[in-house]
């Protein structure tokens, strides 16, 4: 059994515009880092933080929560672990920052204990850890960090992780306006209702979208990635959101919206040529605005949480 493990644990971006809670994808340009040790007292400890602050207290911290759920999961009460965080996504971004560290430090304990769960069997106990952060259980930005690619929540009782297959080759964008919007306040803007109109437009839209993927249709993707519900509330918390909208969709972007709860807004792009254009369309917006902000930008990651060899 390995006593040391290095793990990449990547952003997302969730929702997706028609998935609220039930949709994501996997960035391959962002993500913390976990440095999880075998150390000789038992139990879960938090060692070293680096990077932007996260709370110390370990029942604050979301990779100890979720590492404690796996630990405490598989009953192996003589094993001691230490995790070491660099923490690398800033919080409150929008693209999955606790998701990431919760998702890192449950897969990080799983490996050195053996791997007693499979990816899939992960995601409750990287949902205890995301709760901490934002006070709800959803799983749109665990999904695809834990799986790589477009996942897929089921959400019942409980919640299933579904891979979305597709050979579309997708290239997003991110742009990350550096303010902090808290996604357990940003989803107090949300009406609980919506109308039955709404939601029929909704779910016939999701189920378009994936069944897009599946088909590797890109232009019916497009069509059916339209948000009846959140954006209209959120996005006047998002500076300069109308005109990043402009220009993705002047740029060729087969869509835009806001990333998770914001304030990161993201594109999606048929080709990296589509995608440098958006890119460097927002640079040139964003350069003269009165915020910091950094661009991500890369291909669809596909492979999600991993050791670092
Ligand atoms: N689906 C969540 C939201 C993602 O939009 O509130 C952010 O964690």
């Amino acid at each position: 059994m390995k006593n040391t493990i290095r793990i990449w644990c990547p952003a997302s971006v969730a929702n997706i515009n028609v998935g609220f809670d039930a949709l994501g994808f996997c960035l391959s340009d962002a993500g913390d880092e976990i440095i999880a040790e075998r150390v000789d007292s038992p139990g879960i400890h938090l060692g070293e933080l680096k990077g932007f602050p996260t709370p110390n207290k370990p029942e604050e911290n979301v990779a100890f929560v979720a590492a404690n759920s796996v630990y405490r999961a598989a009953k192996e009460p003589n094993i001691g672990i230490r995790l070491n965080i660099d923490k690398r996504i800033k919080p409150g971004s929008g693209v999955g920052s606790s998701a990431a560290s919760a998702v890192g430090a449950a897969f990080a304990v799983n490996e050195l204990l053996g791997k007693p769960f499979t990816k899939e069997e992960l995601l409750p106990f990287c949902i205890d850890g995301e709760a901490i952060a934002s006070k709800t259980r959803h799983a749109d930005n665990i999904a695809p960090t834990l799986l790589g690619g477009f996942c897929l929540v089921v959400t019942q009782d409980d919640h299933l992780a579904v891979s979305l297959e597709t050979n579309l080759d997708l290239h997003y964008v991110v742009a990350h306006q550096q303010i902090e919007i808290k996604t357990s306040t940003s989803r107090t803007v949300i009406p609980h209702e919506i109308p039955l109109e709404t939601a029929i437009k909704q779910w016939s839209n999701l189920g378009g979208f994936t069944a897009a993927l599946f088909k590797n249709d890109k232009d019916l993707l497009a069509y059916c990635a339209k948000d009846f519900v959140v954006e209209t509330h959120r996005k006047s918390q998002i500076p300069h959101f109308d005109e990043l909208k402009e220009l993705a969709v002047a740029n060729g972007a087969l869509i835009f919206g806001i990333s998770g709860s914001g304030p990161s807004v993201f594109a999606l792009c048929e080709s990296d040529q589509s995608a440098k254009a958006v890119k460097e369309s927002f640079d040139q917006l964003l350069t003269k605005k009165e915020h910091a902000y950094h661009l991500y930008s890369g291909s669809v990651d596909k492979k999600g949480v991993h050791e670092l060899l």
